[in-house]
């Protein structure tokens, strides 16, 4: 008998290696139990997909309001009506406030805040959760966070805090990281048919997060790491801050230089290749705009000691824009001999981005705090209010009426919501900045960014 002998490697289990067979098939037969901690406007949508697609799935929310809120059918985040709420409390989704009361799960998604706190990144919300969820962990369980943060977090901040539950990473317990891409109000691209990118601290890890995205999304995108999959977020949404600073500043000169800036784009997008359509603006908002660059420069300053140059210089340039408005709308009413002053200014929109109820980090109310300050008589149209105990208004709000328009010295559009009569808006205000561009090619009075 010859013996033969083999090069090929033998394949020996690693430590973990059934728990994670078996994460992976309760988790493509809909066993696997579900909690995503943080309700909000990532954490909300990605429950009512895994309640969709047949989990059992528990919201985990700190705000008692916002978790009563839920459990009684009504739902705050404008991307989740309040039919597809009821649809999945009728599939038994649960929305808990007390960690008590959530039950036992095996795939558990942070998707709480992470705010800059004096230019730092805050993580005390994700500590929280990470520490919160380490206490009822068991074997064989895959925690996955979704929060925008620096490249690390998860490796070096979450999965030690993970690990106080006294399972060890990899081996007993499952971790990766997966950034949220949702773009509120946007009505092609949705949590579903939006690639998701995937990623883990080992091998097995990765193999149960592709799993449970994969049964969520049409694409996973999986990468090397949890740090790579942490940076593609800061990248993606440095790429549109940056270029939206470049935007702005060419707008600012344009204007001078007596150059209409819309006509240089509109032309320059027909270019098939090598160019991306951005636009001016009253400024940037939302939650990760103004703040996600920051969390890499301060990475950066942190690790390097260097200065990310880039991010600086649009903070500056996308930070200044409120201003460069007001100075406009100043500009405008001089030329019809009217002062700020004591002028009838109807504002529309307020929140930071078109068809979305989110104020964070508006610009716009940055513009009517000034617009106010110099002693504007200041109203605004919003049809989309935030949600009961959210942000106070800064001026009394006002349906956009025929009568309201008319009755402005001056009309600032700030908000591109697709509930604006854009035709009306031409015919009845008397005089309009238009800071988005969409009266174009309209006729009107006035004048655009
Ligand atoms: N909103 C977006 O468009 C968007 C897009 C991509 C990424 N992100 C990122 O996703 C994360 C969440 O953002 P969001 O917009 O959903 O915030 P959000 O404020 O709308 O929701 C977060 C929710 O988490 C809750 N919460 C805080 N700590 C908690 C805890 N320990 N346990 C349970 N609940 C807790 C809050 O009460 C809040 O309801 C942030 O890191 C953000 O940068 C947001």
């Amino acid at each position: 008998m010859t013996e033969t002998t083999s090069s090929a490697p033998v394949a020996v289990p690693a430590p973990g290696d059934d728990l994670v067979d078996a994460l992976v098939r309760r988790i493509d037969d809909r066993s696997a139990r579900v909690l995503i901690v943080g309700q909000g406007y990532v954490g909300l949508p990605v429950a009512m997909r895994a309640v969709e697609v047949g989990f059992d799935v528990v919201g985990l929310e700190a705000s008692p309001e916002r978790a009563a809120a839920l459990q009684s059918g009504s739902s705050y985040v404008a991307d989740v009506s309040d039919d597809q709420l009821g649809r999945a409390l009728a599939a038994g989704y649960r929305a808990v406030n007390d960690p008590a009361d959530a039950g036992p799960f095996d795939v558990a998604v942070i998707t709480v805040p992470t705010p800059l706190r004096d230019g730092a990144p805050d993580l005390a919300y994700v500590e929280d959760a990470a520490t919160t969820l380490a206490r009822r962990l068991r074997a064989g369980a895959l925690v996955v966070l979704e929060s925008t943060t620096y490249p690390g977090t998860t490796d070096e901040l979450m999965r030690p805090l993970l690990e106080q539950s006294g399972l060890k990473g990899g081996a007993e317990l499952f971790v990766g990281y997966s950034p949220e891409r949702i773009d509120p109000g946007n009505a092609r691209w949705g949590f579903v048919n939006t690639p998701k990118v995937v990623s883990g601290i080992d091998a097995g890890s990765l193999r149960c997060v592709e799993a449970f995205y994969g049964a969520l999304v049409d694409k996973v995108v999986p990468v090397a790491s949890t740090a790579e999959a942490e940076l593609v977020k800061l990248l993606e949404n440095t790429f549109r801050h940056v270029n939206i600073a470049l935007v702005n500043e060419l707008a600012m000169f344009a204007d001078s230089l007596g150059i209409d800036i819309w006509g240089a784009i509109d032309a320059a997008s027909s270019k098939p290749f090598g160019y991306m359509r951005f636009t001016p603006g009253p400024g940037v908002g939302g939650h990760c705009l103004p703040i996600d660059p920051s969390y890499l420069s301060w990475r950066v300053k942190r690790r390097l000691g260097q200065t990310f140059r880039f991010v600086e210089l649009a903070n500056d340039v996308n930070e200044h824009m409120p201003d460069y408005v007001v100075t406009r709308a100043m500009t405008l009413l001089n030329r019809n001999k009217l002062a700020l002053n004591g002028s009838r200014v109807l504002v529309l929109g307020l929140s930071y981005k078109a068809g979305t109820s989110d104020w964070r980090e508006s610009p716009s109310i940055a513009v009517v705090e000034r617009l106010l300050a110099l002693g504007a008589d200041v109203r605004a149209c919003e049809p989309y209010l935030p949600e009961a105990g959210g942000p106070a208004l800064p001026t009394p709000v006002v349906d956009c009426t025929a009568d309201e328009l008319a009755a402005a010295d001056l009309v600032v559009l700030l908000v591109d919501h697709p509930d604006f009569v854009l035709d009306e808006i031409a015919e009845h205000a008397r005089l309009v900045l238009d800071t988005k561009g969409v009266l174009r090619p309209r006729e009107f009075s006035g004048e655009t960014l």
